[in-house]
């Protein structure tokens, strides 16, 4: 079968070796607030904070040939032109190399005695992406070489970049410092208080282009730019068009010889007072400014010329390679940190390779960026959504709890006073986003699932003393604990007639729309208003949602109680008494309307006809209500949870996962909407929604079945990729989607990067799985293994103990623990307290 790489796991990188992929491979630049995609063929583009409101390089999505644009950097040698990363030349390269690690990109091409390499990395802390270009001479005569850099600027809001061309193409201005360094000063004049820029900091630029049809010419495309072709920049100054950054530098190497050049593309922020470089007008005055030459779109009465001291500090900083070095010395040891956490060694490198580094990468990412920039969402539609940050930050709050901790108080300041949420929130303002609103029902419950496990990894009790507002409003300052319990109410306050969870707009399945009756295609079925009125509809997942989270919620209570927490012990026994009888009423409501004789039913819909139900002529089974029916332990004692969990594996399992419900609906159906207007296979329509995967996965931990556990993780886990062919999408990450059996090519990913499946692969493997699980109190020690599993060893750091904990298991059980030594003493329990220091961990299975 094909490759086109493999994992370097001592680096811990993906090395690609060819670049035509089946899909560009990406990875991420930028861990906080300036980020960058970037594909294999260095593709890709920058933004600060925000992918719409921000994006400071264009991208063209969907375009032809695919994924054009990016940061390229191009080569004449006077025989060849051609790109380190093959595109966007596409010359046939001597060799190739692709290295996505954390947070940074290598690619490294050589062609005709020539090696070119490109670190792609955002230094921490810094709102720039830094590139150094390593040329080296392999030969043994000289080589006369023309270097062009090439980016393109986006006119600041991703939206409107691409469609309002009768003001964009007017407004696009730069200044030009000294030659190397290209200012996009679009719109700064007027209300933008920022700008970017693109530098060559360690050399002098012989040229530049500003304006993209000078550079390229305007028939032609990204692979061969007229200039490059020439041999000579034009060193244009753009007048609106399409603002451009292209440094054109000549390069005489020595036999053997190796030299650096470091660029540097970088964003800044202006106060209102500060935001122009004083001058009078007079060019000369001007040019004293700056001490060099500085040309301007503007010309000679520019009264508009940017105060240049932040990006002279950050060129500063960045114009020796030993900073730049540094810099990423310091990334690396960043992630150092961010891995030790957590690590296993279990003897099959595929677990360990996705325990120790790509599930927990992966896990950053989403954090980082929610449902927003990937190359399958483009950065301008989806915010952060409030059910996928509260999911995602519980695979990242290991790693660095404090960001966990802001961005919890983040997502509750965006929720109503009746605890229902802004389904999204725009990353850059933090408010909720009105275009898309509320209305979705399993939102609030997912806020306790996040808190919850942010105080068992800390702690930190006193979040829940945070005063946090509704809807962003000053002086409506409530309790977190207080947004808990509205969060809890807002389930009970809304059932339906069989007293069960209303759905509202949707629940977790956001196609899942009982109360749209869309017919009209030009609305969304996401955003259109619903009938919700009057409506009957409820949902089983909600249902297995709530009790699952309700008893975290009424464990907190207990906590609290238990710690005096705030002198209310006795409040908090009589609320953790209450959500109890609401938790029981609902179980008893699903064990009475929400089970089908196999399997729990997934919803009633409008009129209260039963969805997910042998009855039913397609979709007669959904794996979500499965799920989280099993993960709560719903009927456990009536077989249900063991019967549930079989129908998953007879109805719903295929080679590469289990789909989401069968049959596949094949037809249109207004009453349950975008669900079934999706082709058989596809996304929620019977498509391996790898997100859901993983609660079937835990429902079999709960069941105590190691053994089919384990066989579901490995066959949505990217490190058990077989076909990278079919799979077409990176192989080191987790996708939302694999086309599912009903498909027209089953096993094909798609939407790869941004999925819940990252955090709840991760809660599944470490917690459920290895059984290595934090409570309020220390860890847990709950092993559900395969029996093939027959020892291994976890380092968990978990607030200020490291615990070093070796799982033996010779008899190859599935689950149960028989002892457990703590630092050489048997204890009598399965959690182990987080007392501070280092601990050795034996368990005996
Ligand atoms: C997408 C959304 C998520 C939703 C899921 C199922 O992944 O980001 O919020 O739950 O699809 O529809
Ligand atoms: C579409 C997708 C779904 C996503 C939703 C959010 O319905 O199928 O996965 O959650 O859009 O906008």
């Amino acid at each position: 079968m094909k490759t086109f790489g493999y994992f370097d796991d001592k680096n811990r990188e993906y090395v690609i070796t060819n670049p035509a992929t089946p899909f560009p491979w990406i990875n991420y630049l930028g861990n906080e607030d300036f980020f960058g995609l970037i594909s294999n063929t260095a593709g890709g583009y920058d933004f600060y904070k925000d992918a719409k409101f921000r994006r400071i390089t264009r991208y063209r999505y969907n375009g032809v040939p695919m994924d054009a644009g990016g940061r390229y950097f191009y080569i004449n040698d006077g025989e060849a032109i051609w790109s380190p990363g093959w595109k966007p030349c596409k010359t046939p390269l001597d060799s190739y190399e692709c290295r996505h690690g954390m947070n940074y990109t290598r690619i490294t091409g050589s062609k005709n005695g020539v090696e070119a390499s490109v670190l792609f990395f955002v230094p921490l802390k810094t709102w720039a992406e830094v590139q150094k270009l390593t040329l080296r001479n392999t030969t043994d005569e000289v080589k006369r070489l023309k270097i062009f850099s090439f980016t393109e600027w986006c006119l600041w809001n991703a939206a409107t970049d691409m469609e309002n061309f009768q003001r964009n193409w007017s407004t696009g201005e730069v200044e030009i410092e000294n030659g190397s360094t290209i200012y996009h000063k679009t719109e700064y004049k007027e209300r933008r208080n920022h700008y970017a820029f693109y530098a060559l900091t360690n050399a002098k630029a012989n040229g530049y282009d500003t304006d993209r049809e000078s550079f390229i010419g305007l028939y032609n495309g990204f692979e061969a730019p007229q200039c490059v072709v020439a041999g000579k920049p034009s060193n244009s100054v753009a007048h609106g068009w399409s603002p451009i950054a292209s440094h054109y530098v000549e390069v005489e190497l020595k036999p053997g010889e190796s030299k650096d050049f470091i660029f540097v593309l970088g964003y800044e922020e202006n106060e209102q007072k500060q935001k122009f470089a004083p001058l009078s007008g007079k060019t000369a005055e001007r040019d004293r400014n700056t001490e060099g030459t500085l040309i301007t779109s503007l010309g000679e009465l520019d009264h508009t010329i940017i105060n240049k001291d932040k990006a002279h500090a950050v060129i500063q900083r960045f114009s020796t390679v030993e900073a730049v070095d540094a810099d990423f010395e310091e990334l690396r040891q960043m992630w150092d940190g961010l891995l030790s956490k957590f690590t296993v060694k279990s003897g099959d490198e595929r677990l360990d390779r996705m325990v120790n580094i790509w599930n927990q990468y992966q896990c950053m990412i989403t954090f980082c960026f929610s449902r927003s920039a990937s190359f399958f969402e483009s950065g301008v539609g989806r915010g952060m959504g409030f059910r996928d940050s509260n999911q995602d930050l519980v695979g990242f709050v290991h790693q660095v709890p404090s960001r966990a901790r802001q961005r919890i108080i983040d997502i509750a300041s965006t929720q109503f006073p009746d605890g229902g949420c802004y389904h999204q929130y725009q990353p850059l303002t933090k408010r909720g986003n009105n275009d898309i609103g509320g209305g979705f029902n399993d939102d609030p419950c997912w806020l306790i699932f996040g808190t919850v496990a942010y105080i068992k990894e800390t702690g930190d009790f006193s979040i829940l003393d945070e005063m946090v507002p509704w809807d962003n409003e000053p002086g409506t300052e409530v309790t977190l604990f207080e947004h808990l319990r509205i969060s809890f109410n807002h389930v009970v306050e809304n059932l339906g007639p069989h007293m069960l969870p209303l759905i509202g707009r949707a629940d977790w399945n956001d196609c899942l729309n009982l109360n749209c009756f869309s017919w009209d295609p030009n609305e969304s079925f996401q955003t259109t208003e619903n009938n919700s009125e009057g409506s009957k509809a409820e949902s089983l997942m909600i249902a297995g949602l709530f009790v699952l989270t309700g008893k975290q919620y009424v464990e907190l209570c207990q906590e609290m109680a238990k710690r005096g927490h705030n002198d209310g012990a006795a409040a908090y026994t009589k609320e953790a008494d209450r959500a109890q009888g609401c938790i029981d009423a609902m179980v008893e409501a699903v064990k009475k309307h929400g089970w089908d004789g196999e399997w729990y039913l997934r919803a009633y819909d409008f009129y209260g006809n039963k969805i997910g139900s042998k009855e039913c002529e397609e979709g007669k089974i959904f794996i979500e209500s499965q799920g989280f029916c099993t993960m709560a332990g719903i009927g456990m004692e009536e077989g249900m949870v063991e019967k549930a969990l079989d129908s998953c594996k007879k109805y719903l399992d295929c080679e590469h996962g289990m789909v989401l419900n069968n049959p596949a609906f094949t037809r249109y159906y207004v009453e349950m909407g975008e669900i079934s207007s999706y082709p058989a296979g596809y996304k929620e329509n019977a498509g391996i929604f790898c997100h859901n995967n993983p609660w079937v996965i835990i429902g079999e931990t709960v069941a105590r079945r190691g053994n089919d556990a384990w066989e579901h993780y490995t066959k949505i886990c990217p490190a058990w990729i077989k076909d990278q062919t079919l799979h077409k999408i990176e192989p080191y990450v987790y996708c939302q989607m694999v086309a599912g059996k009903d498909a027209a090519k089953p096993g094909e990913g798609k939407n790869s990067w941004l999925t819940g499946t990252a955090a709840w692969n991760w809660l599944t493997i470490t917690q459920y799985i290895l059984g290595i699980r934090p409570t309020y109190d220390g860890l847990e020690i709950d092993p559900c293994i395969p029996e093939t599993l027959k020892e291994y060893t976890v380092r968990r750091v978990l607030r200020d103990a490291t615990f070093d904990i070796t799982v033996k298991n010779p008899d190859g059980r599935q689950s149960g623990v028989r002892s457990i030594t703590l630092d050489g003493k048997t204890i009598e329990h399965t959690t182990i307290p987080a007392t501070p220091g280092h601990h050795t961990v034996e368990v005996l299975m």
